[in-house]
């Protein structure tokens, strides 16, 4: 290998190594020119269409069952929160919600929303009325 394609290949690996770690810090919402991401808004709609707010309240800011938007962004890992959806938390009022299949299509998309709504992205509104609900 020439000494030019040697350290071409090293220099963009080098760019590859730090790309992925950017890449670990990255948030799952973007807000693209004053809007939520559209994988956002479908976990709006999927946390509203799941029947979610019936326990957890108008966007998550809880009720019966706790702050979602604290939960995932304070204490539960992504994997806590899919297992959660999944399996709910027996003995609670938490259920399983695996046979609920926009539920399980959108497990991403509603930890999307969630995230924003605990970083303060969001407010609780109506998102298509507001793309950012504040
Ligand atoms: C019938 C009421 C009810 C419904 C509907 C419900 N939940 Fe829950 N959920 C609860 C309760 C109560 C808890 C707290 C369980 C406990 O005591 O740890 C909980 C806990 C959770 C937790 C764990 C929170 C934490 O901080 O440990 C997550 C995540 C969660 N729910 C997500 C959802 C999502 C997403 C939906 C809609 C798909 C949903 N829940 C629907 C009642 C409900």
């Amino acid at each position: 290998m020439n000494k030019l394609i040697k350290s071409i290949a090293i220099s963009s690996m080098a760019s590859m190594i730090s790309f992925s770690a950017i890449a670990g810090d990255e948030k799952p919402y973007q807000v693209v020119d004053g809007s939520i991401s559209a994988n956002a808004m479908e976990g709006w709609k999927t946390y509203n269409g799941g029947g979610c707010g019936t326990c957890h309240g108008k966007g998550g800011i809880g009720a019966v069952g706790p702050n979602l938007g604290q939960s995932v962004t304070q204490k539960l890992s992504k994997d806590d929160f899919f297992n959660i959806v999944t399996n709910g938390k027996s003995g609670t009022m938490m259920r399983p919600h695996k046979t609920n299949k926009r539920v399980m299509d959108n497990l991403e998309n509603l930890y999307a929303y969630l995230v924003a709504r605990g970083d303060d992205v969001l407010g609780p509104g109506n998102l298509i009325k507001m793309p950012l609900g504040k």
